[in-house]
């Protein structure tokens, strides 16, 4: 019977065949132990001379890394293995021979590997990677249905910018320029009047020349927006988000957080209630911890971040960060105008920034001023300020960055690991 490998617990004892290809190989005289894998897991596969014909066993013996077959045997439980199971082989048909597949079981170069991309990604690290990605993305879809929000999906070629015009990718839109989207955010906003409560996942895109572990040139952002939320609502709803996928990625995904050797313990422990600690304070833990030169009034670098997380052993929400450093739409704290109802969510480990969010204007006014002060005119912008005119109401909103999360779950130590095809400021390829 045809399976797959993910199915092996279902098919114990039985014989089957599975679509396979070799990750690496180990033999001697009597016996052939070939690792396999098929996308959906790998497998050992044990072929003992005496059990196979002659030629079935020479050609096990002979199977290069990345050849593909068909292979048929036994499952059988194996408990030294964390999987739980083998193959015990009966025969193989080869599909195709693979020869000098580049990328080899020693270690090589991580720029060699990225220009390889395309099959790295068949690599047990990289599949577990991937697979906590997957399991962040099913888990975030149940959490935000079993919360009736509605997804909504904005666009993607925008005439409009949220996050402020200095990362804008350009493109031509016929006669028109239009840009790549940073944000779906202001279109979420009017979905969330028109369906309550609405999540968008999709692609967003940042001309962001900086070259660290955490900036990725498109990365892929969720983001939920609310009507009739307020900030502290809004903190509440992240914080179970957050500890949902968490714990989800815990539950789901024990083998690929084995294989990424990371550490479980720190997972157990990120449920809600997440610490706040407002911008001020922040500041001044800074000073304590020995950044003397930070002002009030600066933005905080990766350094700060990781600092202030070291504080604290879950994700940690500053809020309250000074407006002038904050977008156009963010709306003021009501006993202080030089602070906007906001926060930042900083995971632990130094992975810095995972969400960001805030309570948005709802003053028809005070928009108008925000417009002129930022300069924002036309008909990109004319369509958001009618959200401020008709039926405006309290709304929160928040964006959290995939890769980011991706790399904070598995504890891999850059985001160019967290998507499939990364593209970074010096690479578009593969
Ligand atoms: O903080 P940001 O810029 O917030 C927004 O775009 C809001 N409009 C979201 C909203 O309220 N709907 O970005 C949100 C998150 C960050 O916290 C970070 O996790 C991720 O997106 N992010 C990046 N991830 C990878 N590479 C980059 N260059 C990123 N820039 C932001
Ligand atoms: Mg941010």
């Amino acid at each position: 019977m045809k399976t797959t490998i993910s199915q092996a617990a279902k098919h114990k004892d039985q014989e089957v065949t599975i679509g396979a290809w070799l990750t690496n190989k180990r033999s001697s005289g009597k016996i052939a132990f070939l690792q396999l894998r098929d996308g959906t897991g790998f497998i050992q596969g044990v072929v003992v001379k005496n059990d196979v014909s002659e030629e079935t066993f020479q050609l096990a013996k002979s199977l290069t890394q990345e050849t593909s077959m068909y292979i048929t045997g036994k499952i059988v439980e194996d408990t030294r293995s964390s999987f739980g199971y083998e193959l015990q082989v009966s025969d193989i048909e080869v599909i195709q021979e693979a020869v000098d597949y580049p990328i080899t079981p020693k270690d090589h170069g991580t720029e060699f590997l990225m220009d390889h991309r395309h099959l790295w990604l068949r690599s047990k690290k990289q599949h577990a990677v991937m697979k906590i990605r997957n399991e962040i993305i099913r888990s975030t879809y149940q959490f935000f249905n079993e919360n009736d929000f509605v997804k909504i999906d904005p666009p993607i070629l925008t005439g409009s910018s949220a996050e402020g015009t200095t990362e804008l990718f350009h493109t031509k839109y016929f006669d028109e320029e239009a840009y790549l989207s940073q944000s779906g955010q202001l279109y979420m906003e009017a979905a969330a009047m028109a369906f309550g409560k609405v999540f968008s996942f999709g692609p967003t895109f940042r001309a962001e020349k900086s070259k660290t572990r955490r900036h990725l040139i498109e990365f892929w952002m969720i983001e939920p927006e609310m009507a009739f939320v307020d900030h502290e609502e809004s903190l509440v709803i992240q914080e179970n988000y957050v500890s949902y996928i968490a714990q989800s990625v815990l539950k789901n995904c024990k083998l690929e957080l084995e294989v990424l050797g990371r550490d479980t313990t720190k997972l157990e422990n990120i449920k809600a209630p997440f610490p706040r600690i407002t911008y001020d304070d922040a500041i001044e833990l800074l000073k304590e911890k020995g950044f003397d030169d930070i002002e009030w009034g600066e933005d905080f670098g990766a350094p700060h971040e990781t600092a202030i997380a070291e504080s604290f052993d879950k994700p940690v929400f500053i809020i309250n960060y000074p407006a002038a450093i904050k977008a156009f739409y963010m709306k003021p704290h009501p006993e202080r105008s030089d602070v906007v109802l906001c926060a930042d969510l900083i995971a632990p480990e130094g992975y810095g920034e995972i969400i960001g969010g805030s309570q948005r204007i709802d003053d028809l006014a005070l928009m108008q001023e925000r417009y002129e002060q930022h300069g924002l005119t036309g008909p990109a912008y004319e369509w958001y300020l009618e959200l401020s005119k008709y039926g405006s109401v309290p709304h929160s909103g928040f964006g959290l960055g995939l890769e980011r999360t991706v790399a904070w779950l598995s504890g891999v130590e850059h985001v160019r690991e967290t998507i499939p095809f990364p593209r970074l400021l010096n690479r578009l390829y593969p």
